[in-house]
């Protein structure tokens, strides 16, 4: 069946009208009642506390910090142009199409009241009303890991030029008996280190490359240097915290593998350098389930230049019952919407992702709060829409030329991974992920110890 892209577009629309009509209301609440005024110390600093210390403070990942009231004063207007653009706090699904760990997004309240501040000249309000600045914890996310790895040199980076890819390759030995559970990469530049991806390389290849090469590591292409983590700790992105592998899960390591981290390093202005680190949560239990990645991909990717929407899809039938764990979805510069949907014997469609606004630099792993449960024979399906207009502000190419599918940033994709665990361990086999060449992430469950005995103890 053709997919229907018409939805899309109409949807499209929709939401812009939408979003219009609530700005419009915003504007027209702050200019009829005035009777409250918007201030910082007690509206805004609350959301900017909650929402965006996180990157907005000295040494993380945003551009400026947002603790203070002079901090966010000068910029206002801005603050509420990117909340009700939805582009800050950066959380790319739409509400409604699946629900994540770890989702990052103001309520339609929190953007009016930013509406509202800009309107009313951004006043400061009474001391009294201020909260108390955030505390972080800066040490790991996830408490203290059981391993940790850092690397032995540090990677220069450039003060400008084009971002640099580059393939750090560590020997990791997991004691026997304990499988990794979680994974949290700390860089210790963050201003750099635009995202980081986990690999396993058994062939030794990694290693030969790192050991041809006189500088730290060897140059990445983008491309993950082996075969990536499962889900959620295959890649890094700034602002996202570690997400440990769902119930039931865990992985093994094979005793001679190699660890090969890909740093996407982006120049800052000044020439710096960066030493990442590495910490992995263990635990006893071998994973009770099995886990792969089934890959939907739509490889004809031609794009004329000029075009701005090309749509691409791709679809697969669950020839068994699954738990879909998360999803990845990946394209390149061009990328703006990405779609979805999960279509059960039934008939009822269940949305499952919606990207509208695509960013190459947000690009994280989806991981439902809930495993989504699909019976044999639904069929899944990815719809992708690349925009190679000179409109489109992330376009690499001025003017706009012909993109075909490649690993190039500067060329397309249009993908996605869904990690898919079988609800009926015995028939993982008939995912059939052997006879179509796809060994992506494979978790096999192996036969648990025996349970110990448990003695119930008297009142
Ligand atoms: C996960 C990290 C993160 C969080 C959380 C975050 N920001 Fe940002 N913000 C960034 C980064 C990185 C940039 C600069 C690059 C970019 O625009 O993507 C940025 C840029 C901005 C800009 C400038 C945009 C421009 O186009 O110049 C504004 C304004 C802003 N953020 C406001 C906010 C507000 C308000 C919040 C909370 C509601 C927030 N941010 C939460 C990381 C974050």
């Amino acid at each position: 069946m053709v997919p229907p892209v018409r939805t899309l577009a109409v949807a499209s629309i929709f939401w812009v009208a939408a979003s219009w009509f609530r700005f419009a209301q915003a504007e027209s609440i702050s200019v009829a009642t005035g009777s409250e005024p918007v201030t910082f110390n007690r509206h805004i600093a609350p959301i900017l506390f909650r929402q965006c210390a996180e990157c907005h403070r000295p040494g993380q990942v945003a551009p400026f910090s947002l603790l203070t009231y002079t901090d966010a004063r000068k910029r206002a207007k801005a603050l509420q142009e990117v909340t009700a653009a939805h582009l800050m706090p950066p959380w790319k699904s739409i509400a409604g199409y699946g629900r994540f760990i770890g989702e990052r997004r103001l309520s339609e309240s929190e953007i009016e009241l930013f509406s509202q501040w800009a309107a009313q000249g951004a006043p400061e309000g009474f001391h009294g009303d201020l909260p108390d600045s955030p505390r972080f914890a800066d040490g790991w996310k996830l408490g203290q890991p059981d391993l940790i790895l850092t690397m032995p040199e540090v990677i220069p980076v450039p003060a400008e030029g084009r971002d640099v890819y580059r393939n750090v390759v560590f020997r990791l030995h997991i004691p026997s008996g304990k499988y990794i559970k979680a994974v949290e990469f700390r860089p210790s530049n963050r201003r750099l280190v635009h995202h980081a991806q986990l690999c396993l390389d058994t062939t030794g290849r990694a290693r030969a490359r790192d050991a041809a090469d006189p500088a730290p590591g060897y140059d990445g292409t983008g491309k993950p240097p082996g075969q990536l983590f499962p889900g959620s700790l295959a890649t890094w992105t700034p602002g996202h915290d570690p997400v440990p592998l769902p119930d039931g899960m865990s992985m093994p390591w094979p005793e001679e593998a190699d660890l090969v981290v890909q740093l996407h390093l982006h120049p800052s202005g000044k020439p710096e350098t960066e030493k990442s680190s590495i910490g992995f949560h263990l635990t006893d239990q071998p994973p009770r389930r099995s886990m792969a990645d089934l890959l939907l991909l739509d490889m004809k990717v031609d794009i004329p230049p000029g075009e701005p929407a090309y749509r691409t899809w791709s679809q697969i039938l669950l020839p068994i019952d699954v738990e879909v764990v998360g999803v990845f979805p990946h394209m390149h510069l061009l990328g703006r919407e990405f779609k979805l949907t999960a279509y059960p014997p039934d008939g009822t469609p269940v949305p499952m992702l919606w990207i509208r606004d695509w960013d190459f630099n947000w690009q994280v792993y989806y991981q439902f709060v809930v495993p989504m449960k699909f019976t044999a024979g639904t069929r899944i399906l990815m719809e992708a829409v690349h925009d190679n207009s000179e409109e489109n502000i992330h376009n690499p190419n001025h003017p706009p030329r012909r993109v075909t599918w490649g690993e190039q940033t500067t060329d397309e994709m249009s993908v996605a991974f869904l990690q898919v665990m079988p609800v009926h361990e015995k028939e993982f086999p008939r995912l059939g992920l052997e006879r179509r060449g796809f060994q992506l992430g494979i978790i096999r469950a192996t036969q648990p110890p025996p349970a110990a005995p448990t003695s119930s103890p008297m009142p």
